[in-house]
Order: C-alpha cells, then sequence, then structure tokens
C-alpha cells in the first residue's frame, strides 16, 4: 500500500461494463486514493450514485451542470483537483466526443478544461472497436496524448468473440499504480521514434520497388518501448500485420515519406531505424507503363534516396541522444555492418544475417549482434522478434539510465 493520496476524478460512461467499477473503487480506496466521479445519464442506468458514493466516501456529480455543484466546486475547479482522469469504462461515443473536441456537457467541459493525464479505458463490441471511425478517433487521441489502458480480447457482453473487452480491475489497477509509483515513470518524457517495415517506390499507379520487410522486428521494438514507458512513436511503411495498440503510428509509403515523418517527429529522444528503406526510387509515370510500347529491354534510371538513418545520426540541432541502426547482410556481416555504423554515424548498429531465411526478412525468430561505437560486440542467439526486442529495449534502458538519466529528470 502507498502512503502517498493521489486523487482520481473517475468518469464512468454508460456500458455494461460499469458495474464492474465498484470493485475497482473499493480497491483504490483500500489503497488510500481519493476519488470524486461523475456518471452519464446511461451508466445510471448500470450502476447507482449511492453505492459510488458509499464506496468512494466522496461527492458523485452527475453529467449536467448544476448550480449547487458550481457553487460548491465548478468544472474547472474540479478538473485542477485530481492528480488525473479515469474514463472506465469508455464507450464509443465518448471517444468520437473527445477526439472532436467535444465540450457541451459537463464532462466533456471537465475534460478539454483537465491539464492532467487522461486515462481511457475503452469497452465496446469488437465491430465497434474494429470500426475505422472508432481507430481514427483513437489515433487522434493518442495524438493529443490521452492514454489507452486496453482494451482486451475476449467474449463480450454481446457474446461476440474479440477485442473491445474492458481491461480487468487488475489491469487498470496495475497501469495506474505504475504511473503514480513505478520506477520507470521517468521513461514517459523520453520521445523514442522507431521505423519499421518495407518502402514502397512507385514507377507507375501499379508497379513498384520494394523487399521482403514485414514490419514485425520494428513493431516488437516499439512494443516493447511503449510497455517500458516510454513515449513512442511507430513509423512504418506498408504491412500486413497488426498495428500496435495505443501508441502514435504514423503510415507512410515511401522512402520520401518516412524521411519526411521522421523529420516531424523531431526533436526525439531515440530512434531505432528497423526500416528496409529503398535505397533508390524510379521516377514515377502517372499513367500504367504499356508493355507493347516496350523495346524486349527496359531500363530503369533510379535516384538515391535520402538515408534517413544517416540524417538523425548528423543532425546539428536534434540528433537525437540514441541513435540506433540495422544492418541487413547477406556476407561479411560484422565488418560491413560496422562499416555502416562509421559511414552513418549511429550509436549502435544491429548487424542482421538475411542470407539465413529462418531469421532476417518476414521470419518469426531473428538472431543478431549488436555493434556499438567502440566496436564491442553482442550477439543475441536465434529467438524471436519479441525477444530481440526485449534485448534490445533493456539495453537502451541501461543506455538512458547511465548516460542520460540527468537529462531526463
Ligand atoms: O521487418 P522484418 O520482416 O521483421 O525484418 C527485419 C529486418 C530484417 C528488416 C530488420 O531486422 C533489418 O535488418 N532492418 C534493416 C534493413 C535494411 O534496409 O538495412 P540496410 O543495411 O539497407 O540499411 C542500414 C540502416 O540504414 C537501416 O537502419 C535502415 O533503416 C537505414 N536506412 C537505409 C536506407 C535509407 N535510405 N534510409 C535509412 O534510414
Amino acid at each position: 500500500m502507498n502512503t502517498n493520496t493521489k486523487k482520481i476524478l473517475l468518469i464512468i460512461s454508460g456500458g455494461i461494463a460499469a458495474y464492474k467499477i465498484l470493485d475497482l473503487i473499493r480497491n483504490l480506496k483500500k489503497k488510500n486514493y481519493e476519488i470524486k466521479t461523475i456518471l452519464t445519464e446511461t451508466a445510471k442506468e448500470f450502476i447507482t450514485p449511492l453505492s459510488i458514493a458509499s464506496l468512494s466516501q466522496n461527492k458523485v456529480y452527475e453529467n449536467k451542470f448544476d448550480i449547487h455543484n458550481e457553487v460548491e466546486m465548478d468544472h474547472i475547479a474540479l478538473s485542477r483537483w485530481s492528480d488525473i482522469v479515469l474514463i472506465a469504462p469508455a464507450t464509443a461515443n465518448l471517444l468520437s466526443r473527445l477526439a472532436s473536441g467535444a465540450a457541451d456537457d459537463f464532462i466533456t467541459t471537465v475534460v478539454t478544461a483537465s491539464n492532467k493525464d487522461i486515462f481511457l479505458v475503452p469497452a465496446m463490441n469488437v465491430e465497434m472497436w474494429n470500426n475505422k471511425a472508432t481507430q481514427e478517433n483513437i489515433q487522434k487521441l493518442i495524438s493529443f496524448n490521452y492514454k489507452f489502458i486496453g482494451p482486451a480480447v475476449g467474449e463480450l457482453a454481446c457474446g461476440e468473440v474479440g477485442e473491445g473487452k474492458m481491461s480487468s480491475i487488475n489491469e487498470i489497477e496495475k497501469t495506474l499504480e505504475q504511473y503514480f509509483f513505478g520506477k520507470d515513470k521517468i521513461f514517459s518524457n523520453i520521445k523514442a521514434i522507431v521505423t519499421a517495415g518495407p518502402t514502397r517506390e512507385y514507377m507507375d499507379p501499379v508497379r513498384y520497388i520494394s523487399n521482403e520487410s514485414s514490419g514485425k522486428q520494428g513493431y516488437e521494438i516499439a512494443k516493447k518501448l511503449y510497455e517500458s514507458g516510454f513515449n513512442t512513436t511507430l513509423i512504418t511503411g506498408p504491412t500486413n500485420i497488426n498495428y500496435p495498440k495505443n501508441m502514435k503510428v504514423v503510415k507512410v509509403t515511401s522512402a520520401k515519406e518516412m524521411f519526411a515523418s521522421c523529420q516531424n517527429e523531431l526533436p526525439a529522444d531515440i530512434a531505432i531505424c528497423t526500416a528496409a528503406v529503398a535505397d533508390f526510387y524510379p521516377h514515377f509515370e502517372s499513367e500504367k507503363i504499356k508493355k507493347d510500347q516496350l523495346e524486349n529491354e527496359y531500363s530503369l534510371k533510379l535516384n538515391k534516396n535520402i538515408d534517413i538513418l544517416e540524417y538523425l545520426s548528423n543532425h546539428n540541432q536534434f540528433r537525437p541522444k540514441l541513435v540506433v541502426g540495422f544492418a541487413a547482410e547477406t556476407k561479411n556481416i560484422l565488418e560491413n555492418s560496422l562499416k555502416k555504423l562509421q559511414k552513418k554515424n549511429c550509436d549502435w548498429i544491429i548487424a542482421n544475417d538475411v542470407s539465413d531465411k529462418s531469421i532476417g526478412f518476414n521470419s518469426e525468430n531473428n538472431e543478431v549482434t549488436i555493434i556499438y561505437k567502440d566496436q564491442k560486440t553482442e550477439k543475441i542467439s536465434k529467438v524471436s522478434k519479441s525477444e530481440i526486442a526485449a534485448e534490445i529495449v533493456s539495453r537502451v534502458i541501461n543506455n538512458i539510465k547511465v548516460n542520460h538519466a540527468k537529462n531526463f529528470n
């Protein structure tokens, strides 16, 4: 139990999962949290103000402007009172209204007036969660700095199975404890960008140059950074795998777009470039090139793409404190990778033998050697890409703690 009282403004919106919130209030009270609650009208159908008031031992507000509330504590004062705002469950409708910046009732006014971190705990049907508009709203909310807890995958109240289930009370508590008292809280101010996947360089509307990168290795690194508490942005070329949840994801197609997105994300503290960026791009014909108009041979003139890793490593104003590249090699792996580290001026390069089909491009596992600037090397033997990511991120954390901790406190 912590001895330091933290104040939570809990907003309960109307979903069947609302009834579980009573357990959350009971547990948080035992841990010495102070809780004030606002209930939407629909939430009152699932849970009563009286039960919440009894458990929280505090006033319960309703989602309406009320002269007594405003005299006792107005909506601005209420948003200032709390250390965080926790919205659980958060319905698709409420997410949409927050994403649009609505401030037309008590809850949205309190939220938009808040200067504290806001945690959203979504709960909805799987199709509602996967709905394009909901997903767009989530990306918007992440870019506005809202923090998400869940949702989980499982059997939903409607009987369907999938993503959209409210995170367990235990998970919500763990996230709050980590946020308030966790050892790694210092990382939330540290921004990490990860590039991943291939780029596509189109020569006409239907043909392009690309490569076999699946994005898996980069996504796993982005996930581990996010789970460790870093403020993480994933910049990804086209892939067929699910985007990691709850972090900012920037989708690009070409190397030029990936470069522009990296520039947009500066300043950043950490950059990890796993993307297989096409080194060259062809001239783009706006109409499909007709093969019957061509001779038997067709030459493509290619121009060099900017090297993003080299650009980040040599940025004179915003060079990230730690820049990590990957080197995909088929022979003289360590020697060629070291040359890349030196040419591009990154801090570490992670040598990846891509001649072995069971590791590297588009495989489940990987085996890499980290080469540090002082030429020391560390091999990570064949394991899943998720385990490779965990090994790399633990070294990133050590590096940040040892070399840069004072810059982040
Ligand atoms: O995506 P997966 O299927 O999981 O596969 C993972 C991977 C094999 C793609 C990954 O582990 C890997 O090795 N990524 C680097 C791929 C690559 O293009 O390497 P490179 O040796 O060509 O480039 C060296 C470094 O420069 C890389 O960090 C690359 O992101 C960067 N680069 C290259 C060219 C360019 N124009 N801009 C860059 O930033």
